[in-house]
């Protein structure tokens, strides 16, 4: 039997064994982390994230071949295929610290893996890391005092949040970077053989090292363009009565540009987005590539406008200020159906309130303790409400932020009477129903369309 083991039970290292597990019965897939806490939650009915689908997979399989536990070091020495997905934040100190990964736990997993192996291992980086990282992790390993070899494979996630069991069940394609030596070969193939159980051959591609790193953070950075794109196009838009909608429309049916990606909205969030782009940058100016670094900078650059944009548009709205005013915020994950709050424009949203003296309201239906937790000291200022209609009471202005569906299905008849009058609603995710909205006596304001205003009198 082949042992797979998974160093790092997060967003991204859960999901993956469970599908690979639910795949490979004739594989053990082990996964571990060094937060026993998230560990025994794996282990329980109550999994430490929110995504779709994941509780089948994971009942499917655990007990069976699929085991969460703490006790690394016995399970590296046991495990003949190591993936790696340790979480490699931005630094934020010393040399690079806002841009450069911080590979401090990369580092630390790959000398526990030299300290604890007597027999030769794959070791697949599934963690996004800085091109040519995998030319340090063989450095590591290969200081080995009982000439145990490892070979490196590269092999990133593509994974998106909310639909990673889908995503993974049905990959657009897998990615397997390695060594183009013999060992390398085989490494590689060690790595398809486990996605060929259920991904057709012709979507497995595999590259040289180096192109297989560096593909990761090009498709974050393309991804994240393309929403920095509609974005500086939406703000064009509310200046000149053309709607985004309709523009990403006649732009998306392009066979050429192609539709997806193309949801103006009050920025991009995630774990991945922002900390790849910025890695992307140090890399380039690290090469001295200065205008390929300037070019991407712009992406996370217009990310941050399209936040600040948002907020500046409520206060200018509500008469310029919203000082002493209930505001509700309908949303905080970073994007619908995960409970994940990393980076997520709803919190930049929400800081910039505070800053005005707003008196906010957040309301989520699964991201509140996450969003508690992040906000730090700013969470005393605000108000967490699991209901949205107990959100809205005596509000002047609601602000949706995340795209969860729930919240287009609201009796916005009801909410209106129950708030303060003008009452506001700020779209930052068009998912409303905004001539509805306009007729209940709501003032409207969307994300690239042309205010709906109602004064009464
Ligand atoms: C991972 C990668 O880390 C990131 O680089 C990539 O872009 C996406 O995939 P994610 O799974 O979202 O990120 O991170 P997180 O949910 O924080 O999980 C990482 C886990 O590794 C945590 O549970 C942490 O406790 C664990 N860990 C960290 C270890 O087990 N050992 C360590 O030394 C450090
Ligand atoms: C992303 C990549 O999609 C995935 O392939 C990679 O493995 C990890 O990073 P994720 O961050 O989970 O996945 O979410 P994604 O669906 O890409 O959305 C990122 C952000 O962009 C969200 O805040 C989302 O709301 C926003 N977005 C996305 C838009 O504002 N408009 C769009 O049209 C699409």
């Amino acid at each position: 039997m082949t042992n797979i083991l998974c160093i790092g039970a997060g967003y991204v290292g859960g999901p993956t064994m469970a599908v690979i597990a639910k795949h490979c019965p004739e594989y053990r897939v082990v996964v571990v982390d060094i937060n026993a806490a998230k560990i025994a939650a794996w282990n329980s009915d109550q999994l430490p994230i929110y995504e779709p689908g994941l509780d089948e997979v994971v009942r499917c399989a655990r007990g069976r071949n699929l085991v969460f536990s703490t006790e690394i070091d016995r399970n590296i020495a046991e495990a003949d295929i190591i993936f790696v997905s340790v979480n490699t934040p931005t630094k934020t100190f010393g040399q690079g610290a806002g841009r450069a990964a911080d590979l401090q736990y990369w580092e630390k997993t790959a000398r526990q893996i030299v300290e604890n192996s007597t027999t030769p291992k794959v070791v697949v980086e599934k963690s996004t890391l800085p091109v040519r990282t995998a030319q340090a992790m063989e450095r590591i390993l290969d200081c080995n005092e009982n000439g145990i070899h490892f070979d490196v494979v590269s092999n990133p996630e593509f994974l998106a949040e909310g639909s990673a069991i889908r995503d993974m069940e049905e990959p657009d394609r897998v990615l397997v970077g390695g060594r183009e030596t013999p060992s390398g070969q085989k490494a590689i193939q060690a790595i398809v053989d486990i996605y060929a159980h259920w991904v057709p051959r012709d979507r497995i591609i595999t590259t040289n090292l180096w192109s297989s790193e560096l593909s990761k953070l090009a498709a974050n950075a393309f991804l994240a363009q393309r929403v920095s794109s509609i974005n500086a196009i939406s703000a064009l838009c509310e200046k000149t009565e053309a709607d985004v909608a309709e523009v990403a429309r006649a732009i998306g049916t392009d066979s050429r540009i192609g539709p997806r990606f193309l949801r103006a909205s009050v920025g991009f969030g995630g774990s991945c987005f922002k900390k790849d782009i910025l890695n992307l940058v140090y890399l380039c100016e690290h090469y001295s590539l200065y205008e390929v670094a300037a070019y991407w900078e712009q992406v996370v650059k217009m990310n941050e406008y399209q936040e600040n944009r948002f907020v500046s548009n409520m206060v200018s709205a509500m008469f310029n200020t919203v000082a002493g005013k209930r505001i509700a915020l309908f949303g905080a994950a970073f994007k619908a159906n995960t409970s994940d709050i990393r980076e997520s424009p709803a919190l930049a949203v929400c800081r910039g309130l505070l800053e005005e003296h707003a008196h906010v309201v957040l309301t989520d239906p699964y991201a509140l303790d996450n969003a508690r937790a992040e906000l730090g000291d700013a969470a005393g200022k605000v108000v967490f409400e699991p209901d949205p209609y107990a959100a809205v009471e005596e509000a002047h202005a609601i602000a949706i932020l995340t795209e969860w569906s729930l919240f287009a299905e609201l009796d916005y008849e009801a909410i209106h009477e129950s708030m303060v009058k003008p009452a506001f609603i700020f779209d930052g995710r068009n998912i409303l129903d905004h001539k509805k909205l306009h007729a209940i006596g709501f003032n409207v304001y969307a994300v690239g369309r042309p205010p709906m205003v109602s004064f009464p009198g």
